[in-house]
């Protein structure tokens, strides 16, 4: 399918638009959109034709925050590059940005090399790759400067994980005077890592075991805190800064304080922080472990806030941070010590679908449904307008979505490489039909058509919201 599709008759939306437009696609990109009813569209030919009558056509969906077979706690996260990005895009995301990693005593361009190696040939959708730096030192702060012209453009820093992935305030600030001086956009895991590990060890000392135990210690305060912290630090180093995974509303708080101030301060969320809560960790016979990630679940109240920043748009930005361990021999890795249970939830197949219910439900507009999901982590990572909207020169990434159709979430249907669904039983309404990823068509009337290796690496450019 290297010939000129015509996608006609849907509603396209993107995040500035929405029109009865048809879409020719040529050679990958997309060549040209018109008024469904002129004479343009209806004088355009194509290879293949897609109808589109009663859908919308959307931009193919930004994941900017998934970790494919990442080494964690012990054990690796389920899926590969090969099942993870084509259960992406059965969901509609035809674009991943992943994170690398720099093992501790190693360089940067050592672990983006090993995360090529996993990636390349296997994937269904492009991917690029965001750096986490775990070992910030002299060479480390040089290598910075060296990935953010290959297209490498975002570093991920932890204040949580000491001993793991941890970087204390002096490195932190090191790593964003860095970025201030490249270009970079330094991404922040905002928790307070120090005081959680003396938390984690007085509640088992207490006896505490149980994944409950995880959302607890892990205070909110603490991310708060951290997250202040952070806006500090980047404020001092002249750097902008994006807050990954944020789930706590006294955090959102801090976020909307540092862009009163025109800050260049950005922050993320994620669907487990939208629609579980920490009545999920709660759920009997080890079933919490299911629902333990970092930062974790919080009470149901905390979403309210959530919600009202990505309306805002203080926050501005919905990634999965997908990281699936199965439940039998991974979760269960933490019975009897919440805190060897590894963390993260699996969630790339359907963030689309779950941020269109949102949709359905009157808390997101369907141009916000695309900002957050599409447009907004493309500018955010230097994919625009390339990825996340759909434009004469884009590549040719594009959803047919049925916004009528009925959908049951499962296990025993989903495609992610995980035992278990965070969202079993979920009815939603809206899904995907058909996903094109540079023109052609790797899902098909919910049929998989795509094939490993058809997904290409992408280069990315500096963030577009500076
Ligand atoms: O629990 C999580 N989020 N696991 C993935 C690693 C991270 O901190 O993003
Ligand atoms: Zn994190
Ligand atoms: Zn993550
Ligand atoms: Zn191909």
């Amino acid at each position: 399918m290297t010939g000129r599709t015509l996608i006609r008759g849907g509603l396209v939306v993107t995040a500035a638009d929405e029109t009865h437009a048809d879409i020719l696609i040529d050679g990958g990109r997309i060549a040209a959109l018109a008024d469904h009813d002129s004479d343009t569209a209806a004088g355009w030919t194509a290879d293949t034709v897609i109808d589109a009558t009663g859908r919308y056509v959307i931009p193919g969906g930004v994941d900017a925050h998934t970790h494919m077979q990442m080494p964690f706690g012990g054990t690796t996260a389920s899926d590969t590059f090969e099942t993870g990005t084509r259960a992406a895009a059965f969901g509609g995301t035809t674009t991943v940005v992943d994170f690398a990693i720099q093992d501790v005593g190693s360089s940067l361009r050592a672990g983006l090399d090993a995360w090529h190696d996993k990636a390349d040939g296997r994937c269904a959708i492009d991917y690029g790759f965001h750096m986490i730096v775990a070992d910030v030192h002299d060479r480390t702060l040089a290598e910075m400067d060296t990935l953010v012209e290959a297209g490498v453009t975002s570093f991920k820093l932890f204040m949580a994980y000491p001993g793991v992935f941890y970087s204390d305030d002096g490195r932190i600030l090191r790593a964003m005077q860095r970025a201030a001086g490249n270009g970079g956009l330094v991404m922040m895991h905002a928790e307070n890592g120090i005081a959680i590990d003396v938390l984690v060890r007085q509640a088992l000392a207490a006896g505490r075991t149980d994944p409950r135990a995880h959302g607890e210690v892990r205070h909110a305060l603490l991310e708060a805190e951290a997250t202040h912290r952070a806006i500090q630090l980047a404020r001092v180093a002249g750097a902008p800064l994006y807050v990954v995974h944020v789930s706590a509303e006294q955090a959102v708080a801090e976020l909307a304080a540092a862009r009163d101030l025109d800050l260049p301060v950005f922050g993320e969320t994620c669907p487990q922080y939208l629609f579980l809560s920490a009545d999920n960790l709660a759920e009997p016979d080890f079933e919490g472990a299911k629902y333990v990630c970092s930062t974790p679940l919080r009470p149901r109240e905390h979403q309210a806030a959530l919600w009202r920043a990505l309306r805002t748009g203080d926050l501005q930005v919905v990634s999965t941070d997908h990281c699936p361990f199965c439940f039998a021999g991974q979760k269960e890795l933490g019975r009897g010590d919440f805190s060897q249970i590894p963390n993260g939830l699996p969630g790339v197949e359907h963030r689309m679908d779950l941020l269109h219910q949102a949709v359905v439900e009157g808390r997101l507009t369907r141009r916000r449904w695309i900002d957050v999901a599409c447009a907004a982590p493309a500018r955010m990572f230097g994919l625009y307008p390339r990825k996340g909207t759909l434009a004469p020169g884009a590549d040719a990434d594009v959803v047919v979505y049925d916004p009528d159709a009925e959908q049951t979430l499962s296990a025993a249907t989903h495609h992610m490489n995980v035992d278990y669904s965070a969202y079993e039983g979920r009815r939603l309404t809206g899904r995907v039909e058909t996903v094109l990823s540079r023109g052609v068509r790797v899902v098909d009337r919910g049929a998989y058509v795509g094939h490993a290796g058809h997904g290409q690496y992408v280069p990315r450019g500096l963030c577009q919201y500076l």
